[in-house]
């Protein structure tokens, strides 16, 4: 059960944190970072920006980044995080020398997506297809690339590649992806414009910008499903970042028969209030172009699936399978853990809505899947076999868990 009218503030953006500290250690002059997400994830990619020689300092409730030229370094330990890692290789390619490594998870996870328009690009990077990778700066050159996989990581990589490569460099996607990177150098000078469905970069510095994180839709979703499968029961969500590329939730959430009201107050970023007050929820089907708009959700969203009634179908959405973890597998074993019905596909899954009895959740070390079995735990009991992943994306989540349960 929950507290109904519970207000929550989430922490800040995952992506946007860690293109604000990224981004400001290349730029030029001090970037002032409001809201910065305070979590292992973000750590990384500070460290990383200050082994690279970019100055990275709280100042009041603020991060300063002072951009500088990048200087060679060693080893850069991105630890969970994805971001740290496929942003980084892009990004240190033309600029300048460092060896890339993660822990077990990250260590078994794609990187030739990356790897592969880089060294189209002139990239120098020895290793593949997992990390570690190093990197040897290199003199690199546009390109004209058409994406592979809907993966805004490898987008970003790319570009950012490309303000530092000579002629103009081209990123087609057939499904559009999140689109912080382009924004955010936008906001920060670059040349970069949205030509249909391609992002055309020209080569030119980024200068320092003051930069608001939004509240991170990703961990708002735990918190709008917690309200949807309590019929009646609503909790407001405040400072939510509302990027339309990332708003896939707020859809799927209402086609399933919840409430959303969203108050957007606009933005580079888009900010809003949103307001969720559950129902009894009908299952739904999820795939094609809306997939990357809520890829990270998936897992919270099938714990939605099993409170509905009637089959969801997610499909086209692969890519759950080279998260933090094959985020399928853990899902759809959870589900089962606890009591429902649900069963795995090549790319998705499909449950069988019906009300789960409770157990114990096995979450493989992966940050969502403890978190969004803990949001299950509201209505049956739930153990999960750790917590301590939470610290990658949402330190605050098990306090805010104490705040909402009734
Ligand atoms: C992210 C992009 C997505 C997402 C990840 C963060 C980003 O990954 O799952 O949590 O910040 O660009 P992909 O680019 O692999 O889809």
């Amino acid at each position: 059960m929950i507290r109904s009218g519970t207000r929550i503030r989430v922490a800040g953006d995952k992506s946007v944190s860690h293109r604000a500290v990224m981004f400001g250690s290349m730029a030029k002059g001090t970037t002032r970072v409001r809201g910065l997400l305070d979590a292992e994830d973000v750590g990384r990619t500070v460290e990383a920006a200050r082994k690279l020689g970019a100055s990275v300092q709280n100042v009041g409730r603020e991060l300063w980044v002072s951009g500088s030229p990048w200087r060679d370094t060693g080893e850069v330990d991105c630890g969970n995080s994805g971001t740290t890692a496929r942003l980084l290789l892009g990004a240190l390619a033309p600029r300048a020398g460092a060896t890339l490594h993660g822990d077990a998870s990250l260590s078994r996870r794609p990187m030739m997506r990356v790897i592969g328009p880089l060294r189209r690009m002139g990239a120098e990077i020895e290793g593949g297809p997992t990390l570690p990778v190093a990197v040897r700066t290199a003199e690199m050159h546009g390109i004209d690339w058409v994406a592979e996989v809907a993966s805004a990581q490898v987008k970003s990589a790319v570009l950012l590649a490309g303000l530092c490569a000579h002629g103009t460099t081209r990123y087609t996607e057939r499904v559009a992806t999140r689109d912080h990177t382009e924004r955010m150098m936008r906001g920060m000078g670059a040349n970069i414009r949205l030509e249909a469905d391609t992002v055309v970069v020209e080569a030119g510095p980024l200068s320092a910008a003051d930069i608001t994180v939004p509240g991170d839709i990703s961990s708002a979703a735990f918190w709008m499903v917690a309200a949807a499968i309590h019929p009646g029961a609503s909790l407001v969500l405040e400072g939510v970042g509302l990027n339309p590329t990332r708003t896939g939730v707020i859809h799927v959430l209402r086609r399933m028969g919840a409430r959303v009201d969203v108050e957007d107050h606009g933005g580079i970023e888009p900010i809003g209030t949103v307001t969720v007050t559950g129902a009894e929820l009908r299952g739904t089907e999820i795939g094609g172009a809306e997939v990357p708009t809520l890829i990270d959700e998936l897992p919270v969203l099938a714990v939605a699936a099993a409170f509905a009634e009637g089959q969801t179908v997610v499909r086209d959405a692969a890519e759950l399978r080279v998260k933090e973890s094959d985020r399928v597998a853990a899902v759809v074993d959870g589900l089962r853990s606890v009591g429902a019905d649900a069963e795995a596909r090549p790319d998705g899954f499909v449950v069988s809505g019906g009300t789960p009895v409770g157990g114990h959740v096995d979450t493989r070390g992966d940050h969502r899947i403890a978190m969004c079995f803990s949001i299950l735990g509201l209505r049956v009991p739930v153990t999960v076999s750790e917590t301590d992943s939470i610290r990658t994306s949402y330190p605050a989540f098990l306090a805010t868990l104490e705040e909402v349960r009734a």
